[in-house]
Parts: structure tokens; sequence; C-alpha cells
């Protein structure tokens, strides 16, 4: 009797450590608790130096035609281990990237029925039909991370996921950042509220976009970064979204606890799956200062290695385009006025031109010679290739074949034009949203490329997807992304993809995928309400989380009616802010937007553009709060030049700018563009000063920013003339 209840004692004992799990990040800031709950119910918290972060949440996914993954669990078995190293990325914001995370893996095995049968007589063995799942935790000194993996198993040999639940359950009314999550889109501009306050309809309505796709019940975008009234930030979104929807947070608007919401397919579920297969990994970051959100690399380090042995090939880059000239209206993409063209059966030199075309020979090799002359790596062309008159709204299969130009742009004259002056020519794939026909014609489209002389593009999916029924966010074009990713690297192919889902990393798998856009970008501005001054405040703590950005800074000629008297379109900035872009808004691919004739009015600030890097081997936060401002420096890679971007909202402000980084004993000067003295983003945008004063790492710089305002700085090695030139900065 006594030998039973210590065996019962013992079994007890196990049956609870193995069913509890705790796990501290390696420098002990961050711990994990997991369990289950009475019910078998998988549950995990999250605490920061001591504190909760997030509340006891649930895990597991809602299944069609089958029991949920939500409760009836036991422990299988759970496996520790831990990772301390570094790599490098191709390209990047630093150069050496550190991976250091303590690991569990909860295997959780769910009881469906127990059929007793008698294989011989006399047995009543039990034959157990059960489900497994893998939950993985990786703790870093920065967040958390964790995903579901699926093995191969009878039971769920392949399966339909209808939603995931997964919980993030905040411990209080968090001021929250937010867009509503449109399954089509990410292109709004942020709201802040309490997460008490947050209302998807109403966004919809102030964003004013027509034609996207309805909201899921008050569901918003990740990534989501808010901040507790003790001062805490906490940035929710995934990594590796690979062959699964995008993640959406329904925001319970009572409880502060957010449910992962699944962006659906045309068939009204979610994701269909195969086993082996996992969940992308859904990421907690978390820090009392908000300049430690903006550094985490937990992202990254949660994605694959690249997958592409031979990266030589990929070159960050600048570029200028044929592209801004569309966007305030003083050239079209489409060559002729008529409309509903059949693709293959249009005799195009027959066409009337309507004089307005903008992707001609003679204008781009114009674009050509700037950038020849200013340092400038490629020219992006829009509107080049036939079916421009078709391609808006009316969602068509057919529209572009990526192969047949208008008749007034000359792929042969061009190529051996930008050849001859060593710039390359960037390509553009706009499909408009139709991707079963871009991956029919994907191959002969990136062939053509090639034998052109291209090896970066721009790709776009303006309008409703063709397959119809599917969304930009869905499983089947999160596959698609990737499969023109990896197709591309085939070919030696770089890509910027625009309306594509917002990123989550994959650049680390898939370095030739430079950029997306996937947010509300610069030209917005140009056509619409625009952006507030303080929108790029908040991009790098939502948007640029998961991966670069091609927000196409560097608009110089500020106010729209420029173009048109009775236009009251503006960039909400001052000059000097789209200057400071290039350092705070990361992008390996970043555009000088603006018009050529426009650079060449103010080439002294040009120069910022001309000189600012787009790799690095440093970046240091100086100081950053989500919506009011973000200073930071990077340095070059494998130079001694650094280049400060600061940034401040609708309020002006002193950027506090401290040069410790620079090395020791050294003397550089810093060439300072700042707002001038009277200079605000509404009523005087345009105004900038140019300052050059030589420093060390002693300085401390103070820089005025302006209302909407923003200061760019470049600082290089002292050369004798400067030593004599500059005088030593004060402030
Ligand atoms: C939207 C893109 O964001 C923009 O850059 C492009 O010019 C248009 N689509 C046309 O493709
Ligand atoms: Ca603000």
């Amino acid at each position: 009797m006594k030998k039973n209840i210590l065996i019962f004692f013992f079994l007890m004992l196990f049956a609870l450590s193995v069913s509890a799990q705790n796990l501290n990040s390696p420098n002990g800031n961050l711990s994990l608790s997991f369990k289950l709950t009475e019910a078998g119910e998988p549950v995990y918290q999250l605490s920061y130096k001591n504190k909760i972060v997030i509340k006891e949440s649930k895990m597991g996914f809602e299944i069609k035609n089958q029991p949920a993954l939500l409760k009836g669990f036991t422990v299988l078995e759970i496996k520790n281990s831990e990772k301390n190293e570094t790599w490098n990325p191709v390209w990047g914001e630093v150069k050496t990237i550190r991976n250091n995370y303590k690991e569990s893996a909860v295997t959780l095995e769910q009881i469906l029925a127990s059929e007793v049968f008698s294989p011989s007589a006399g047995s009543s063995d039990a034959k157990k039909i059960t489900r497994k799942i893998t939950i993985r935790f990786r703790l870093f000194d920065d967040g958390l991370g964790f995903r579901y993996e699926f093995p191969v198993q009878d039971e769920l040999k392949y399966f339909t996921v209808n939603d995931e639940k997964t919980g993030f359950n905040l411990t209080g009314d968090h001021k929250t950042f937010w867009i509503p999550g449109d399954y089509d889109s990410n292109e709004y501009a942020y709201t802040t509220s309490k997460l008490s306050e947050v209302d998807a309809t109403v966004s919809k309505k102030i964003n004013e976009i027509a034609f996207r796709t309805p909201f899921a019940d008050n569901a918003v975008q990740t990534p989501l970064i808010m901040k507790s009234n003790d001062g805490l930030y906490l940035n929710i979104h995934e990594a590796a979204l690979v062959n699964y929807p995008a993640m959406y947070l329904m925001v319970d608007r009572k409880n502060f606890d957010l449910t992962t919401h699944l962006a659906p397919n045309a068939v009204g579920s979610a994701a269909f799956l195969q086993t082996p297969a996992n969940t992308p990994w859904r990421t907690v970051i978390v820090s009392d200062k908000a300049t430690d959100i903006l550094a985490s690399k937990m992202i990254l380090n949660l994605n694959e290695p690249s997958k592409i042995k031979d990266t030589s090939w990929i070159k960050p880059q600048k570029m200028i385009g044929v592209w801004w000239e569309m966007h305030v209206g003083k050239a079209s993409w489409n060559y002729s006025d008529v409309n509903n063209i059949k693709l293959d059966e249009t005799d195009w030199k027959s066409l009337k031109p309507n004089g307005k075309h903008g992707a001609n020979t003679a204008n781009v090799k114009r674009y050509v010679d700037f950038a020849a002359k200013n340092n400038i790596d490629g020219v992006l062309v829009e509107g080049w290739n036939t079916g421009w008159e078709d391609w808006f709204g009316n969602w068509k299969e057919e529209v572009f074949d990526f192969v047949t130009s208008y008749p007034d742009f000359d792929v042969k004259e061009l190529q051996n034009y930008a050849a001859a002056r060593k710039v390359k020519l960037i390509m553009h794939h706009e499909t408009s949203g139709s991707a079963s026909n871009y991956e029919r014609r994907l191959d002969e489209a990136f062939r053509f490329m090639k034998a052109n002389g291209y090896d970066a593009v721009k790709t776009g999916y303006v309008g409703k997807i063709v397959p119809r029924g599917e969304f930009h966010d869905g499983q089947m074009m999160v596959n698609h992304y990737t499969h023109v990713a990896q197709t591309a690297a085939k070919y030696k192919i770089m890509i910027d993809s625009h309306e594509s889902v917002r990123p989550t990393g994959l650049q680390r798998t898939y370095p030739n995928w430079l950029a997306s856009e996937a947010a509300r970008g610069n030209e917005f501005n140009a056509w619409s309400v625009g952006n507030p001054p303080e929108h790029e405040t908040i991009l790098p703590f939502t948007r640029l989380m998961g991966g670069s950005m091609d927000y196409t800074p560097g608009i110089f000629e500020i106010k729209m009616s420029y173009y048109d008297a009775k236009k009251t379109e503006q960039v909400h900035t001052t000059l000097a802010k789209q200057l400071a872009l290039y350092v705070t808004m990361y992008s390996p691919l970043q555009m000088a937007a603006d018009l050529p004739e426009n650079y060449e009015k103010k080439m002294d600030a040009f120069q910022f553009i001309r000189d600012v890097a787009v790799d690095w081997d440093d970046t240091k936060i100086l100081e950053a709060e989500p919506g009011d401002f973000i200073t930071m420096a990077r340095k070059a890679k494998n130079k001694d030049e650094w280049f400060i971007g600061a940034i401040t909202d609708e309020n002006s402000r002193t950027a506090d700018a401290s040069l410790n980084f620079l090395a020791p004993n050294k003397q550089y000067v810093a060439a300072i563009y700042g707002d001038a003295k009277d200079a605000d983003w509404q009523n005087n945008p345009m105004a900038y000063e140019i300052k050059s004063y030589l420093v060390n790492a002693q300085t401390t710089l103070k820089i005025a920013l302006a209302k909407g305002g923003g200061a760019a700085v470049s600082i290089k090695i002292a050369s004798v003339d400067d030593l004599k030139k500059f005088k030593n900065y004060s402030n």
C-alpha cells in the first residue's frame, strides 16, 4: 500500500513537471511559462523584468471537418536546447547579427477517441486515435518567438485550418498605433488610440480607400506596436510567413485580449496544410526602451538562412525613375486613351498616342543621363509595356504580357544607351492583381529582362486578385510572392514588390527580395490626403519591423500646386525630413523619387542623396518614440562614414545625437542638412540650410527640427582642407 502511494506521488510530480515549463531568456530579462489547463488547453505567459506582459493566453486552431486543436492535450515530450551564434546578412542594417536564444519544444498529444479492439482473443488493448502538435518556443533577450509544428501522422495527413486562435492577452489598455485588418492592403494612415478604442470600421471610412474588401471583426494589422501605461513597448508580428496566410489581431476591447485571425482564401477557410508542416513564428518583442524595439533582429533570426548560395550579384542600390511624373499627373503610364483592348490582337502602332506617355525613349535617356552623372545605380521605368489602357479596376485576367513594349519605347536602344553609361534599367511588372497571368508568363518575362540587360524588377498587385476570391494576404498569394522571389533568384533578378503581403524577415532567406512596399508610401502625398507628419515616425515600429520598405523618399518639390495651381495635395514633411528618411526608413533599395529637373535646381541638397549609403556595418538608434520622433546613425559598409537621420512629427523639437560611436582620436567633418529657422511642413516646407563642422567622438549634435521636419547628417574623415576650412561644432 505504502509503495503504491509513493508511486502515485512520483507519477503526479512527473505529470506536473512535464505539463508545465518555464524558460528564461539568456540574460534573464524575459521569462516564459507554458502549461496545460485542467481541460488540457495549452497556455503560455510572458514576463519582462518580473512583470507580466502577456497573461495566460490560449493557443491552437479550428480545423475544418475535424475537432478543434484547442484542448484535450497531454504533454508527450519536452526538449530544451539553446543557441548562441552570429551570422552575416548579405545586406542589412548591421554587419553581424547575434542569434542567441533558449528553446523549448513541447510536443502535445490530443486523444480523439479510444477504441477497444481485440487483435487476439482475450486482449483488451485500446487503440488510441491521437493528433500531435509541437509548439516550439524561442526566448531571446529581446522577445519571444513560437510556432506550431505538425509532424507527419495518420490523423493529420492533410487538413484545412479554418482559423488560428493564438491569443495575446495583454495586461492593460495600452496605447496602440494601428491600421485595420484589411485582407488586401496595408496602405493606411495609423490611428493612435487605446486598445479599448480600436475600431477598424471607422478607420476604413477615414482612409477613404474605395476598393478594399470587408474587415474582419475589429481586426488590426501586424506589426502592431503598443505602449503600456508603465512605459513598456510591445511589438507583435510574425516571422517567416511561408505557405500560410497573414495573421491579423482581433481586438477584444473590454479584456485587452488579442486573438489571431488569418486571411481567408477563396473557399472561406484559411490554410491548407500537408504534414509535415509548420506555421510562421508568432513574435512578441518587448522592452522598456523604444530604441531597443527598433534595434531588434529577432524576426530575422527566426528566418532561415539564405537559400541563395552565390549572392555576389545581389546589389543594394539607389534608383530614380520615370514614376513620380505619373503620380503628380505630368505624364501617363498608358500610351493611348482607348480602352478595353485585346492583349494579343491589338496593333499598338495604329493607336493614337495621347501625347503624355512618360516611358518614351527620349525621356528615359534623360533619366539615364541624370543617374550616370549623380551616382545613381538604376532607373526604374513604369509604363513601358502595353496594357496600361486597361490596367485599373476591371478585374481582367490578362492585361499585361510583360514582354511587349509600347511603340515609343525602344528596348534595344535603351539597353545600349544605359549600358554605355553604366546605369542599370529597372524593369516594372504591374500585374493589376492577376497573379495567375503573371505566374504563367513569369519565366518568359524574366528571360526577356535578362536578354535586355535588366536585373531588378519592381512588381505590383494593384486591384483585386485573380484568381477571384483570393486576397493579397491569403495563403495562395503568400506562396505567389515567394515563388516569384525564388524564380527570380534562378535568373539572378532582384525584386521590389508593391502591394504584396507585409514582410516577415524573409529577406534573410531570399536576399534578392530587396524591398517591398506593403504600407502607405510617399506616393499617397501626391494624390490623396496623404500621410500625416507623424507617419514616418510610426512606420519603423510597425511595417519596417518585418523588413525593408520602398517608401520612395526624396521629394523636393513639396506642394503639388507646383504642377497644377488647383492642387492642394502636398508632402507632409519639410525637404530636410525627406533627406533624413534615407537613414530612418531602412532599405537596401532607395529611390530618389522626385524628378531630375527638381533635383537639378537644388544640387546642394541632392548631394546628401548622392552620398548616403544603402548598406551598413552598424546602426545606432539614438532616440525614438513611436508617433513622435526618431534619431538614428548608421555606418556605411566598409567605410569610415556615418549618416544620421533625425525626424519629428507635427511638433518641432531638438534632436540629440552624441557622436560617441565615432572612432576615438579622429577628426571628422559633419555636413548637416537641416530645416531653415523658419521652415515648417505646412507653410514653408522647402526652406533648408546646409552647414559643415568639424566633429569627433566627444561631440554631441543638437539639431533643431521644424514642425514636420528633420535633418540628415553625413560624417566623413576630415581632409587637410576641411581642417582648415571648417570650425569645430559647438552647440
Ligand atoms: C502602385 C505602386 O505603389 C506605385 O509605385 C506604382 O507606380 C503604381 N502602383 C503603378 O504600378
Ligand atoms: Ca505624435
